[in-house]
C-alpha cells in the first residue's frame, strides 16, 4: 500500500465535516472521490496534505505513519515532498510566465539551479502540450491551458501522488476535454492520482476505484466499474442518477 488514511475526523465550529474517513491507495491507482457539494471532499484532500489540520486520524505514506493531528513540521515536509496539488482555480502566479510558474517550486522550493529547473519544467510542459507557451502569462491562456500548466507544475516536482480538487469545475465545457485528456494520459503512464471530480466518464473509465462520500462519511467505495454498474447503496444510486441527469 502506498498510502493509507484511517479514521480522519474534522470539525469546523462544532460542525462535523469528516466523520472518520479512510482510504487505501496502491501505486498507480486513480481514485475518484465523489460526493455532493459540502460532503467534505476538499477538506479530506487538504487534511491528507496538512493544508488543513485534522482533529484526529492517521496517514501511512510509503510505510511511514503520520498522526494527522500532531505531525511536526519536518514530517509534514516529508509528506509534501512526495505529493502535489492541483486546484480548481489553477492558482498560478499571474505576474509570472508559464515557465516561471513551473520552475518556481524547483528553484525557490527545492533549491535547484535555474538551468536544471528549466529543463525539468520544459519536459513537464511538453507532457501537457504547453511547451509552446513558455513565455506566455496566465491571462493570455484559456482556463484549460492554465490548468494544464498547473498540472505541469505538479509534475515538475516529481511527486509520488497528485491530488486534484475538481480540476475541471471552473472550466467552460469546451475546455474540459483537453484537461481530462492530459489526466487520462498521466493515468496511462502510471501516475498515482486522487481526483475529486463530478466528471462521470472520467470516474467510470479512467479511475480504477471510487470513494463516494456524503455527510463526512464514506458511503460506498470499491472498483469504479462496479460502483457505476451496480451501486450497493441507495444514496450512491441517487448520486449517479443526478450525475447522469446533469450531463444530459
Ligand atoms: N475553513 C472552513 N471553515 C468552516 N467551515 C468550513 C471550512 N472549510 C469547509 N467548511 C465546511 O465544511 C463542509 C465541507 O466542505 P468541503 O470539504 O469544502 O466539501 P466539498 O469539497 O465536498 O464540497 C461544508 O459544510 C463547508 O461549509
Ligand atoms: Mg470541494
Amino acid at each position: 500500500m502506498m498510502l493509507e488514511a484511517a479514521d480522519v475526523k474534522k470539525q469546523f465550529g462544532g460542525h462535523t465535516v469528516l466523520d472518520g474517513i479512510g482510504l487505501k491507495v496502491e501505486k498507480g491507482d486513480v481514485t475518484a472521490i465523489l460526493g455532493p457539494s459540502g460532503s467534505g471532499k476538499t477538506t479530506f484532500l487538504r487534511c491528507l496534505n496538512f493544508l488543513e489540520r485534522a482533529d484526529s486520524g492517521t496517514l501511512i505514506f510509503d510505510g511511514e505513519t503520520f498522526d494527522l493531528h500532531t505531525a511536526r513540521k519536518v514530517e509534514i515536509a516529508r509528506v509534501r515532498k512526495k505529493t502535489a496539488f492541483v486546484f480548481q482555480n489553477y492558482n498560478l502566479f499571474l505576474n509570472k510566465t508559464v515557465l516561471q510558474n513551473v520552475t518556481l517550486g524547483l528553484t525557490a522550493g527545492a533549491g535547484m539551479k535555474k538551468d536544471a529547473a528549466e529543463q525539468i519544467a520544459v519536459k513537464a510542459l511538453e507532457r501537457v502540450g504547453m511547451a509552446d507557451k513558455l513565455k506566455s502569462y496566465p491571462v493570455q491562456l484559456s482556463g484549460g491551458q492554465q490548468q494544464r500548466v498547473a498540472i505541469a507544475r505538479a509534475l515538475a516536482m516529481e511527486p509520488e501522488i497528485i491530488y486534484f480538487d475538481e480540476p475541471t469545475s471552473a472550466l467552460d465545457p469546451e475546455l474540459i476535454g483537453e484537461v481530462l485528456a492530459v489526466m487520462r494520459q498521466l493515468a496511462e503512464d502510471g501516475m498515482t492520482m486522487l481526483v475529486v471530480t463530478h466528471e462521470m466518464d472520467f470516474a467510470r473509465n479512467v479511475s480504477n476505484q471510487v470513494l463516494f462520500m456524503d455527510g463526512g462519511k464514506v458511503i460506498e467505495s470499491g472498483p469504479s466499474r462496479a460502483f457505476f454498474a451496480d451501486p450497493q447503496q441507495e444514496r450512491s444510486r441517487e448520486f449517479i442518477r443526478a450525475l447522469r441527469e446533469a450531463r444530459e
